[in-house]
């Protein structure tokens, strides 16, 4: 009794460390299925929530679709999330409030460890639904074309794995960009950066496409 207590116990200790790789989220107001990996960035348990669905019918080393849920605690100046899990020469989708409060999403690149400079070969869609906010929060719900492969040096293609792991990066600022209202802002550095591993396996949707063309038109 005592030992198989104990043994609970431990079990359940282990599930919630193992928490911190990607959980599987369904949300209804989307109607999608996300693979989500929650990033923290103070001591204190503030951190962004990173969801990511893509559709059941991709193949590997194939550019793709993804749609990516982000929910920001309103303190944040700006973020990003880097596609191809390091800071340079991959897409970085790099995100804050606008004069507004509307998020405003920027595709940027970096050759270096400096401000990255606007990214044309990766756009942004944000979706009216599953994008809002609140006293605490704000979310947006976006499509994005462009972020699932990218020419690294040399020429050689790179691709984010639908069927699997694949290492992405964030970085975090408190201090909002210059000018807000524009994608092109400058930004200051970053206070904090990680990576994770994050399952696109389980970010694989049968009915996005659907769903998908539903969310563009409302
Ligand atoms: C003004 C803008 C930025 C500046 C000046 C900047 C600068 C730097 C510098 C100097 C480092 C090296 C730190 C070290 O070696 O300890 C670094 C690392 C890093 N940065 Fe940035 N950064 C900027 C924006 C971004 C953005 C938008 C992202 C992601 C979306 C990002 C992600 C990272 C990551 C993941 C690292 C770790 C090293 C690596 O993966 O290359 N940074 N950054
Ligand atoms: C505030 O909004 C966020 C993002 O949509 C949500 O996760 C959170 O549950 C909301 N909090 C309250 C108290 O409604």
């Amino acid at each position: 009794m005592f030992w198989s207590l104990l043994f609970a116990i431990f079990a359940t200790f282990l599930r919630s460390v193992s928490a911190a790789e990607s959980v599987t989220v369904y949300d209804s107001e989307t109607g999608l299925t996300y693979s989500q990996n929650f990033a923290l960035y103070k001591a204190d348990g503030r951190g962004i929530t990173f969801r990511i669905a893509i559709s059941s019918d991709v193949s590997s080393s194939s550019a793709y679709d993804a749609v990516v849920q982000v929910i920001v605690p309103n303190d944040v100046g700006w973020a990003g999330l880097a596609w191809g899990g390091s800071m340079t020469k991959n897409p970085l989708m790099v995100f804050w409030r606008g004069s507004s409060s509307q998020p405003v999403l920027s595709s940027r690149w970096a050759s270096s460890h400096s401000t990255p400079q606007p990214y044309t070969s990766a756009s942004y869609t944000v979706f009216k639904t599953g994008t809002k906010s609140n006293s605490t929060h704000w979310q947006f719900t976006a499509l994005c074309t462009g972020c699932t492969s990218w020419s690294a040096a040399g020429g050689a293609i790179r691709y984010v794995q639908p069927n699997g792991g694949n290492r992405l990066a964030f970085a975090y600022s408190p201090t909002k960009p210059s000018n807000p209202s524009s994608p092109s802002s400058g930004i200051t550095v970053h206070d904090v950066h990680a990576y994770w591993n994050h399952d696109f396996n389980t970010a694989r949707n049968s009915g996005f496409e659907a769903a998908v063309q539903r969310l563009l038109e409302r």
